[in-house]
């Protein structure tokens, strides 16, 4: 395997995980504590921060596994169909008008993120759902 191929995925996987907690920690508070931090200034910048190194390593490890979105069909499925949605629905969880809309954004949000996640792991568009 090309250099650093691990540091990277350790990386994005630890960007990952940071994102999505981070994600889920101020979409609680809004929606379940009430808190007025999470829209603010620093808390946007904070999820930028983490997003920022979580792309950057995702481009480094497809160009380092030589593996591309409309190529393979995991990484098309993770990034071109899931992530778009998984972002959508975070940001409603966080900026809807209705309660109830954020808290059902919130748990598609949730269920996106984990779908996101086991195909990234299973390396099928399936995910979860594939057999063996
Ligand atoms: C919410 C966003 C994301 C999550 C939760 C996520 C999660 C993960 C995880 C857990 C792995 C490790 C899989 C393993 O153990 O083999 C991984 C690997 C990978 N991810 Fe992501 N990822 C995200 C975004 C992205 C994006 C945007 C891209 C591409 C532009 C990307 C490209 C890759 C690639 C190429 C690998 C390497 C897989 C391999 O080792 O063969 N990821 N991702």
């Amino acid at each position: 395997m090309e250099a650093y191929y691990f540091e990277i995925r350790a990386v994005h996987v630890a960007a990952a995980l940071a994102s999505g907690g981070f994600c889920l920690m101020r979409a609680l508070a809004l929606n379940l504590l009430a808190a007025s931090w999470p829209p603010s200034l620093l808390a946007r910048l904070a999820s930028y921060a983490i997003d920022t190194v979580l792309f950057t390593a995702a481009l480094m490890l497809t160009a380092v596994t030589r593996q591309y979105p409309f190529v393979d069909t995991w990484l098309t499925m993770k990034v071109v169909v899931m992530l778009p949605l998984y972002i959508f629905l975070g940001y409603w969880a966080l900026r809807a008008k209705a309660f109830k809309l954020r808290l059902a954004a919130m748990a598609g949000a949730i269920a996106a993120f984990l779908f996101i996640y086991s195909i990234a792991r299973k390396h099928s568009p399936l995910g979860m759902f594939a057999l063996g």
